[in-house]
């Protein structure tokens, strides 16, 4: 028997409202389509434990201990993560499809609050190891349009506005900066989509990414 192909790991990452979860699940509707296994998945979650603690990271009960203890509290998420959910589907040759990953903890707790750099780093090696993504999609637009389509979803399930999403406007847009940042140094994996584009446009631009990076240039010259 032959072992199945590494299947690819693909994150989408940006600030708040950007329509991450909205574009992860029309590029999944469409890899599946092709006849793809595809897992989506999101962070902080995944998996029972790594749910466990989004309550408590979202709830921000863990916050007055710092952007460091916050970005271990992530980390402990995505080991459970990674090692449960994303590793094993990618090695029976699954695509999966991550709503967030690592780069929100080197934006959010490092960037952002502060952590250093270096104990970031550790805790990404640590959780993350060789599982690191194939492609990140960082979906880009002016914090204030992603804020008001967060509200608006929230209006609808009657939820209030989690830890982050309470912050103000600087917060939200050094985000921005820092997801950038990271898109610039490292352009092999990142790839920028412009996320104040329709929704449509928005995931045509991310198929094509997806078909240009992976497809072999026959079957995408042919979709
Ligand atoms: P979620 O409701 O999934 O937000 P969004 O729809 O914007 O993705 O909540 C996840 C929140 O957790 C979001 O505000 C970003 C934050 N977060 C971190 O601060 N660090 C991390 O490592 C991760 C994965 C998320």
């Amino acid at each position: 028997m032959t072992a199945a192909k590494r299947g690819r790991f693909i994150t989408f990452e940006g600030g708040e409202g950007v329509g991450k979860s909205t574009q992860l699940s029309r590029l999944a509707d469409h890899l599946r389509g092709s006849g793809l296994d595809v897992v989506a998945t999101r962070e902080p979650g995944g998996t029972p434990r790594a749910e466990a603690l989004r309550k408590v990271a979202l709830s921000g009960r863990i916050a007055p201990l710092g952007a460091l203890a916050e970005a271990a509290l992530f980390a402990a998420a995505r080991l459970d993560h990674v090692e449960k959910l994303i590793a094993p589907a990618l090695k029976r040759g699954a695509w999966v499809l991550c709503d967030r990953f690592a780069d929100s903890t080197r934006a959010y707790q490092g960037a952002r609050g502060g952590a250093a750099a270096q104990a970031i780093a550790l805790l990404e090696r640590a959780a993350v190891g060789e599982t690191k993504p194939d492609l990140t999609i960082v979906i880009d637009a002016p914090p204030q349009e992603g804020l008001a389509r967060a509200a608006l979803r929230r209006d609808a399930a009657g939820q209030t506005a989690d830890r982050f999403e309470a912050e103000d406007d600087g917060f939200h847009e050094e985000l921005r900066r820092a997801f950038l940042d990271i898109a610039e140094r490292e352009p092999g994996r990142c790839c920028v989509v412009n996320g104040s584009l329709p929704p449509d446009e928005v995931a045509r631009a991310i198929r094509q990414l997806v078909e240009a990076r992976f497809l072999d240039p026959q079957q995408a010259a042919a979709q």
